[in-house]
């Protein structure tokens, strides 16, 4: 084989050699151009269309190409090509741009019900001396993007400049920053006019905001107020490094400056020929008829606000006609063809009344602002969550404060900061309990780490659904039927408090619950018999004591063999443990040290929840017949389900494996075994059965 390999190599290299000498290598300037194409119709694909046709593997493989052509031929680096989309640009200052065209504004329509889009459609009507007899105007209605509006400036195609709005008469050069968006092509695709300025909205997604923010708390950072205001400060920052963390994207929605171009007539088609230029124009936009269609818009746009991925403050109306638009002209700074219809605010300032502090299903503490009701993105909040003390801290906000609530898309409303002003002489800075508000039990918080949590554990009421469903989870007890459904109802229908209760459930207690039949019911209680029969290791993993896992569930059970010896051991004492580090140790310490774990315990105990105890590793003298052995598993084996399977290999000494290699010494094949099996064939791996293993077991 290996010979075969290096002969082929000297072949390949061989041939090379010839290739090289006798086709002329390409030219560097057309491949560069050829590549730039390439890259360009490969990052439209991606960042606009959402739909790339090669790996990204393959566009990073193209790109170096180009960067190695472009360094050693410095002459052939150009303004659009791809290897200058770069982070890291710093400028002294903006520098001003005058617009060719002015960016105007348009005027807004607060009144958020209908009638704001028939009053638009009337005035239209008036301006234009259209009678009732007279057909629907065509408007093009749009969404209204929160963020930060953009003049694009090709030349020849090329990207030459971005610049704010600024004053509309005079905006900020923002190029270096402009060109870290993958969305907005660094040369228009197709047939480019030799001028035209493209605007639009700059933005952030709301998921890319709500990143950006999870990754600041994580890293006890400050955290962004909303997408508009980080996305409209990235744009303008000095030194473009500041996006490296930041995903903007851009919506275009009409034109600046064009020459050498035949504009379409109506405002529509003029997006079309944007997006065919390869600029990201939005899906939602249309084309519709007189006050009807507009108000039609506006509802169906109002309740798709919240399923939309960004922010929108609004909808936009133009009138779609370009020569009407001409007729119809400015008043002041703003056109009478086109209006901004608002939706309610996402965001709203009212009073910060109290501080309170919830349990969540999985013991964090979250401080939760008690707020005087105040309506915001269409409902009105009186809670809002200001997600852990850190951030509560850094936010400054303190009870009598006048705070920012804001809420958008489904994401709970959360406080985002406080107006600068008065306070009452002496307002005390919050505290997190030193005891769970619901079950009295120790709040701890790991070190450095940001969460506060009660280590009631599986006593805490507010944790009992989430201690519930993990408890009976296939590889902790292993009860058959208990599932989210069943727990809710056990829980809400007040049938089950704690753990133990579980043991106590008949047929006719669970006969009576909905959707639940005699049969099923009687299932379950066979289900919750036998899985009272378990092993240390799967009762130690469905306490569900923070941190501590399956593995680490099994390597306690191994080392110290019984339960009450955990129950009891020093932090120091669980040191010892294999992969137990400070921390799990910690929480499995801080566990034990609460009364009522213990006494949940007790009671499972008393259920009648039993297993085998030994006195720990160095006693374990249960023979290992598969000690140092590498086993694999495919396929479905007649009776064991692939979790026993392992369990009883492990139980072996064994180890499974998840794929096939030289070091594996059996396979384990069941029906339908696939891939591994083959492997194991073609690498010559003996393959037993489950009665094969079962007997290498014995
Ligand atoms: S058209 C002359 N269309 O809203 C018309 N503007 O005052 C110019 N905006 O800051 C604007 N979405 O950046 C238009 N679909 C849309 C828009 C939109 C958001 C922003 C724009 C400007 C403000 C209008």
């Amino acid at each position: 084989m290996r010979g075969a390999c290096a002969i082929r190599r000297m072949w390949d290299a061989a041939m090379a050699c010839l290739r090289a000498m006798t086709v002329p290598t390409p030219d560097p300037a057309a491949r560069a151009a050829e590549l730039r194409a390439l890259l360009q119709h490969h990052a439209h694909r991606y960042y606009v269309l959402d739909a790339p046709e090669i790996p990204d593997a393959e566009y990073d493989r193209l790109f170096q190409e180009l960067q190695a052509i472009e360094a050693a031929h410095p002459a052939l680096l150009t303004a659009d090509s791809p290897t200058q989309r770069v982070i890291g640009q710093v400028l002294p200052g903006l520098e001003p741009v005058r617009h060719t065209v002015p960016m105007l504004s348009i005027r807004t329509e607060t009144d958020t019900t209908a009638a704001g889009a028939l009053a638009f459609d009337a005035r239209v009507r008036r301006e234009l001396e259209l009678g009732e007899a007279d057909p629907p105007v065509a408007y093009s209605a749009e969404l209204k993007f929160d963020g930060l509006a953009i003049n694009l400036r090709y030349e020849e195609g090329v990207l030459v400049q971005a610049a704010t709005r600024g004053d509309g008469e005079t905006g900020e050069d923002v190029t270096h920053n402009i060109r870290t968006i993958g969305q907005i092509p660094l040369r228009l695709l197709g047939e480019a006019p030799p001028l035209i300025e493209i605007r639009g909205e700059v933005y952030m997604r709301r998921d890319d905001f709500e990143r950006l923010n999870e990754r600041q708390r994580e890293k006890g950072g400050k955290t962004f107020i909303n997408p508009r205001n980080t996305a409209a400060g990235a744009v303008r920052q000095l030194d473009s490094r500041a996006l490296a963390d930041k995903k903007l994207s851009f919506f275009a929605y009409g034109l600046g400056d064009a020459q050498g171009w035949q504009r379409p007539a109506t405002h529509g088609a003029t997006l079309d020929a944007i997006a065919a230029f390869g600029l990201p124009v939005d899906a939602e936009r249309a084309v519709v008829l007189g006050a009807p269609g507009l108000v039609a818009f506006h509802e169906r746009i109002a309740a798709r606000r919240d399923a939309l991925p960004f922010d929108i403050d609004g909808v936009v109306y133009k009138v779609d006609s370009i020569a009407l638009q001409k007729r119809l002209g400015f008043v002041s700074r703003e056109p009478r063809w086109a209006v901004a219809h608002k939706y309610p605010a996402q965001e709203q300032v009212t009073l910060l009344r109290g501080i309170d502090v919830q349990v969540g299903r999985t013991g964090k503490l979250t401080p939760v602002a008690k707020l005087e009701p105040v309506f915001v993105g269409g409902t009105t909040v009186s809670n809002a969550t200001l997600h852990n003390l850190f951030e509560l801290r850094r936010k400054g906000v303190r009870v009598g404060d006048r705070v920012i609530v804001r809420r958008a898309g489904d994401v709970i409303p959360e406080v985002v900061g406080r107006l600068p002003g008065d306070r009452p002489a002496y307002v005390p800075n919050f505290r997190m309990p030193r005891a769970c508000p619901v079950c009295g039990s120790r709040v701890v918080r790991e070190k450095g780490g940001i969460d506060h949590r009660c280590s009631g554990g599986l006593f805490c009421p507010a944790q009992r659904k989430q201690a519930l469903l993990h408890f009976a989870q296939r590889r902790a007890m292993d009860i058959e039927g208990l599932g989210d459904k069943l727990v809710d109802q056990l829980v809400e229908g007040g049938l089950i408090r704690t753990l133990p209760e579980l043991y106590k459930l008949g047929v006719a207690k669970l006969a009576a619950l909905d959707r639940m039949a005699d049969k099923s019911a009687a299932n379950l209680v066979a289900a919750l018999e036998s899985s009272k029969q378990t092993t240390l290791a799967r009762f130690l993993y469905a306490l569900g004591i923070r941190q501590v896992g399956e593995a680490t569930a099994k390597d306690l059970a191994k080392h110290f063999g019984a339960l009450d010896r955990i129950m009891d051991a020093s932090v120091e004492q669980l040191l010892e443990v294999n992969d137990v580090g400070p921390v799990v140790a910690q929480s499995i310490r801080t566990f034990f040290e609460q009364p009522h774990n213990r006494e949940v315990v007790e009671q499972l105990r008393a259920a009648g929840v039993h297993w085998d105890e030994h006195a720990g590793a160095a006693a374990d003298t249960s023979p290992r017949p598969l000690a140092g052995k590498t086993l694999v598993l495919t396929g479905t084996l007649p009776t064991l389900s692939r979790d026993a399977a392992k369990e009883l290999i492990e139980a072996a000494g064994g180890k499974v494996a998840g794929s096939v290699s030289k070091k594996t010494h059996y396979v384990v094949a069941g029906e339908e075994a696939g891939s591994k099996l083959d492997k194991a064939r073609e690498l010559g791996v003996p393959v037993l059965d489950e009665a094969g293993l079962r007997s290498l077991l014995a």
